[in-house]
């Protein structure tokens, strides 16, 4: 009896031997849940999941790890690598055509133009596409909200107003971890608003130095010092989901986050709506900055051994019903333009209807916008200037000017 239960299930495990090893940092509280759907919708598929998850920082750390794995010859099967960084990683011939090993012909009816584009490197798919997440949104805890009867701030000086009078009740009026890449979101936050979506590609994008050296930037940048005000100092050095968590304890009563924090904020058991409000960061309305993340795969030695597991792989990832309950789970919205989003929260819904009809910009904070080696150069001149006291503006605008041009 007990043998031809046994037997079958072996036959599975020795059909895809070796274990799928997938990097990624998808660590914090909601993401964890959301990386064990697709553990568990590959495991229904006779495809064992080999965690490679490395903490922290936004990704960084997971991409420098990878870095040394994959310059010693040995990378894993897979990894989060994401925006121009394909690229990268294409050019120096680590990286599988992902039309070689799944049919992509519907892709091009089913992916937005965006997406596709984000994923191609010389004519070809070089990652797969698993969600895009909206950056520009500003949160607000309802409770503290309603509590003092506060208004939604739409524009940056109602913001200041509001984040006076929830510092005089006491309560912290903004969450935030303090980890470079998180005062870097704070910053792109407010340029984008500030600067609207035509400047906001031409200086983050296109690196236009024009732009960036400009009397505007300037101001960007000394009304971005004024948010530090609002923030818990102590909190210099602590993750996004600790800062996300003030919300959901109604201890802060606003963030500047990707919507991954409903994520956090879904294993919280707090409802979108009804504990928390999604608002378009002010006066960025109309725009949307978004976040694609995409797996690429590895070439290596026993690729064409393993090609089925490559496929079941890339075919899971955009299978409609997972893209649907892992990003209802991580806080997306799916990357399809086929899915049913009736059971997605309001929040999705509204960056769902958005995505379709605003202007889009890549996000530069998550290595949307420019490979991450010049991205962590920005970064850290902008977070330097938001964290020191009494560095100059306009000599901080000259300065990420020059290392753009020196860079590029
Ligand atoms: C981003 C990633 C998101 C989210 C976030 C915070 O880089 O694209 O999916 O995980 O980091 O960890």
């Amino acid at each position: 009896m007990k043998k031809t239960v046994l037997l079958p299930l072996l036959f599975n495990i020795n059909a895809n031997a070796t274990p799928l090893e997938v990097l990624h940092w998808w660590t914090a509280p909601g993401e964890a849940e959301s990386q064990r759907i697709l553990e568990k919708t590959l495991l229904e598929k006779d495809i064992e999941w080999q965690n490679f998850a490395i903490v922290g920082e936004g990704g960084d750390s997971a991409l420098r790890v990878l870095q040394m794995r994959a310059l010693s010859g040995n990378p894993p099967d897979t990894a989060q690598i994401k925006g121009p960084d394909i690229g990268e990683w294409a050019k120096v011939g680590m990286l599988a055509e992902v039309d070689k090993i799944f049919d992509t012909q519907s892709w091009g009816y089913i992916l937005p133009k965006v997406v596709r584009d984000t994923v191609t490197f010389n004519d070809h798919y070089m990652a797969v596409p698993i969600n895009v997440h909206r950056v520009n949104w500003l949160w607000l805890n309802k409770k503290i909200f309603k509590e003092l009867k506060l208004p939604v701030p739409t524009t940056w000086d109602s913001f200041f107003v509001i984040a006076d009078k929830i510092k005089a009740a006491g309560y912290l009026p903004l969450a935030h971890g303090g980890t470079a890449w998180q005062d870097a979101l704070l910053f792109e936050s407010m340029a984008l608003s500030l600067l609207g979506a035509e400047k906001y590609r031409k200086a983050f994008v296109e690196h236009d130095i024009a732009v960036l050296n400009s009397a505007e930037m300037v101001t960007v940048f000394k009304k971005y010092k004024r948010l530090h005000a609002y923030v818990d100092k102590s909190m210099v050095g602590q993750d996004w989901f600790n800062a996300s968590q003030l919300i959901a304890t109604d201890k802060a009563a606003m963030q500047f986050m990707g919507d991954w924090a409903k994520g956090m904020w879904n294993v919280s058991g707090k409802v979108a709506m009804l504990d928390y409000i999604c608002v378009d960061v002010p006066e960025s309305k109309g725009i949307f900055s978004y976040n694609i993340d995409s797996f690429v795969i590895f070439e290596k030695y026993n690729f064409q051994a393993r090609k089925n597991v490559q496929t079941i792989f890339v075919e899971t990832l955009l299978s409609k019903q997972f893209q649907s309950e892992f990003n209802i789970s991580k806080g997306s919205i799916p990357v399809r333009n086929d899915i049913n989003m009736d059971a997605f929260d309001a929040c999705a819904q509204k960056s769902y209807a958005d995505f379709n009809s605003a202007q889009l910009v890549p996000s530069f904070t998550q290595n949307m916008a420019s490979t991450s080696h010049l991205q962590n150069i920005i970064t850290q001149i902008i977070s330097n200037y938001f964290n020191a006291p009494n560095v100059d503006a306009e000599k901080t605008v000259k300065r990420l000017s020059l290392a753009i041009r020196a860079l590029k």
